[in-house]
């Protein structure tokens, strides 16, 4: 039997998602990306789930988008399909918080996928690069867009003209990633920053990253008003009277995600 190319794997209120392909390099493929998708759908209606951990093989996040596939589609095929758009742009619009856990190769696609992520931890073994223009093509999965916004424009430039990859370390430096430890380390690490994370009451954290999201996507007045608005509404939140009465009690909060 075919197993699955993404394998769910529940932590409590956190989930892990292996990207599994039979391929260690993890091509994403249609039928990858669509499998992650559907368990990112049922991640955001189970109000159980709090995080989610997105991981790799040992050998790659994964390699990037699927350049067999690519290699035959023409203009109006990819066009009228929404390659890219279809299937990945559920990802981008997840509404819990999602760690990349990246080891090996992050090309590509690879790369985008982790920076679609609200944090990227990466293993000492992990390479970050978006080689399209060595392949004739542009980076289609916001590669142009991202990878300037966390590493600056030199950096992205580089990277984007010379299909160059960096290291873990070098991806540190530059706030593409914001941890790196040993492959060893990476899941246990992967898991206690979600754990951390998922705690809190789940009405907050889709709150914070709907208002930390916003800062890339508007000017610094319409993000402080969204921010704003977003921090009045929590008063009507009954986890706000109870982290409150909890820290004035010297108590810890038990938060019911309303
Ligand atoms: N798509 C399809 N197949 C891929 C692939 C990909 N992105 N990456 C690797 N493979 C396949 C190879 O074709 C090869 O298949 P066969 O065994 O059938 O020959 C197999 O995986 C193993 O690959 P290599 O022999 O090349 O493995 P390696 O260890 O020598 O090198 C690597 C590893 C450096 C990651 C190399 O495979 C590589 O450069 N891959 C392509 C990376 C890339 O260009 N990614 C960008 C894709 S375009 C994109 O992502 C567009 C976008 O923005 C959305």
């Amino acid at each position: 039997m075919k197993r699955a190319p993404v394998l769910v794997e529940p932590h409590g209120n956190v989930v892990l998602l292996r990207l599994a392909s039979e391929n260690p390099l993890n091509p994403l493929t249609d039928e990858l990306v669509d499998a992650l998708g559907d368990a990112l759908g049922r991640i955001d209606t189970d109000p159980s789930v709090h995080a989610t951990v997105i991981i790799g093989s040992d050998k790659a996040f994964a390699a990037g988008a699927d350049i067999e596939a690519m290699s035959v589609l023409d203009y109006a095929g990819a066009f009228r399909q929404d390659y890219i758009g279809r299937n990945w742009d559920c990802i981008r619009t997840h509404r819990k918080p999602l760690i990349a856990a990246v080891q090996g190769y992050a090309l590509g696609g690879g790369c985008e996928l982790a920076m679609m992520c609200d944090i990227v931890i990466a293993a000492d073994s992990a390479t970050f690069g978006q080689p399209e223009v060595k392949l004739g093509i542009v980076p289609g999965a916001g590669g142009t867009q991202r990878l300037p916004r966390a590493v600056g424009k030199s950096m992205a430039m580089q990277m984007c003209l010379t299909g160059a990859s960096v290291s873990a370390q070098q991806a540190l430096a530059a706030g593409l990633v914001s941890k790196v430890v040993t492959p060893e380390q990476l899941v246990a690490e992967a898991l206690d920053i979600a754990s951390s994370i998922a705690r809190h009451s789940l009405p907050v954290l889709m709150a914070i990253k709907e208002a930390v999201g916003r800062s890339f996507e508007s000017s610094l007045n319409e993000g402080l008003l969204f921010e704003r608005r977003l921090f009045h509404a929590g008063f009507a939140l009954h986890d706000q009277k109870e982290g409150m009465a909890a820290f004035l009690q010297k108590r810890a909060p038990e938060f019911f995600n309303k």
